[in-house]
């Protein structure tokens, strides 16, 4: 989320929207009220693609995505320009517009670009707001020493947007997970039966790559394997894609060393053909026969390899989804698994889903929602989980 307050320097902030929309961020742009004298929303909203956010009080907005919603939906917080006015507030906890009233709610890293007049930032009230902000958790970046809108020459100019773009990606790398190594399988896989057909299944991926970004986010390296899937790649994701069960096996087992995690979201086809026509099969018989073979179970063999990372396993399940999921846990020895049901419109290629989470101890259930906020969910509890069971080895 990028926050603009009423400074000069927001002109400076449709740059740094810019570099983050390249980057691959999903840029929501909320201004407080006066900013709209210094930069025009729909200059914004061209850039960013989505309508700004600057009502608190907005009945539609609310019904849509509401600011509480907002502040959650938000990876990190980046505020360019910050005044000296937005400082103090947001010092002193007030809350008596949309964005600080996000930066009130949100459990997300908040960085600040302060900018304005070297008096204003040199003034014993802002330093002192500067020192409380900096003791509340908020990162500052800047201000930058120069020449100012109005003429005076100190520190107070905003830094310019190329390096505050690299101080947000500097928050997602002191994640929970920066230093780990994740690989998550996702999407289908296809089963060749001829040389033109195949057998697969109706997953989109979507939930996979929704992990690879948690992950990254996270400030995991992230390893994703990926079936065939019409999703753009993740940023700053390792992307292999594979066709088939046999395939996506070799991709796991050749990259499997010194990963500390892996997912497996991918739904594998669980048989193959046993033969693969080399032609075409002839529509000449009233039925047809083809042999299916057992594919390798990726998951049970990672989870059973000697460098065995902490696993977490998926279960799509049509009935008995508790059970099945219980069963797979404890048959193939992982970490964590997490439970949906698939069919009559649920789970595969669908925006929302809901998902039980499983684990020896204990289980969770993570409420219907899109999949991009439910795998951020998800991936917050296997960063605790996993962390716990490091821990635990090692005292
Ligand atoms: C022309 C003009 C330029 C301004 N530039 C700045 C600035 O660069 N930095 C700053 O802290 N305040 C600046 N201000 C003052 C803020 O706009 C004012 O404190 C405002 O209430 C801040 O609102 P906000 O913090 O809710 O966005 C400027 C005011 C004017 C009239």
């Amino acid at each position: 989320m990028l926050g603009i307050t009423a400074g000069v320097a927001a002109y400076k902030a449709a740059e740094l929207a810019r570099l983050l929309v390249k980057q691959g961020a999903l840029v929501q742009v909320v201004m407080t009220p006066s900013a709209h004298e210094f930069i025009g929303a729909m200059t914004l909203q061209a850039i960013t693609g989505r309508p700004v956010r600057d009502q608190l009080f907005d009945a539609d907005a609310e019904a849509a995505m509401g600011h509480i919603e907002l502040a959650r939906w938000a990876d990190a917080i980046v505020i360019a320009p910050a005044t000296a006015d937005f400082m103090a507030k947001l010092a002193m906890g007030a809350a008596d517009n949309l964005l600080l009233t996000i930066c009130l709610a949100t459990q997300a890293p908040v960085l600040i670009a302060p900018a304005m007049n070297e008096k204003m930032w040199a003034h014993p009230a802002t330093q002192e707001n500067q020192t409380k902000l900096t003791a509340q958790g908020v990162k500052l970046i800047g201000p930058a020493v120069g020449e100012q809108a109005c003429g005076d020459v100190g520190p107070g100019r905003m830094v310019e947007p190329a390096e505050i773009l690299a101080a947000a990606a500097e928050l997602f790398e002191l994640g929970p997970l920066s230093g780990k190594r994740v690989m998550i399988t996702a999407g289908p896989t296809r089963e060749p039966i001829d040389a033109v057909r195949y057998l697969s299944n109706r997953s989109s991926g979507k939930m996979g790559y929704a992990l690879a970004n948690a992950a990254r986010l996270a400030g995991a390296e992230v390893l994703l394997i990926s079936g065939p899937v019409s999703l753009d790649a993740p940023k700053g994701c390792a992307l292999t894609e594979v066709t088939s069960a046999d395939e996506m096996y070799g991709a796991v087992m050749n990259q499997l060393d010194g990963v500390d995690i892996f997912i497996a979201a991918a739904a594998v086809a669980d048989y193959r053909a046993e033969y693969v026509a080399e032609k075409k099969i002839k529509k000449t018989e009233d039925t047809l026969t083809v042999n299916l073979v057992k594919n390798p179970d990726i998951l049970r063999e990672v989870a059973a390899s000697a460098q065995r990372p902490f696993c977490v396993g998926f279960a799509a399940e049509t009935n008995d989804l508790e059970q099945y999921a219980t069963d797979k846990l404890n048959d193939k020895q992982l970490d964590m698994i997490a439970a949906n049901w698939v069919g009559d419109q649920q789970g595969f290629d669908t925006e929302d889903n809901a998902l039980l989470v499983i684990w020896s101890e204990g289980q969770t259930q993570l409420p219907q929602q899109p999949k991009r906020e439910l795998a951020k969910q998800l991936m917050t509890l296997i960063e605790e989980h996993y962390h716990a069971k490091t821990t635990t080895q090692s005292s």
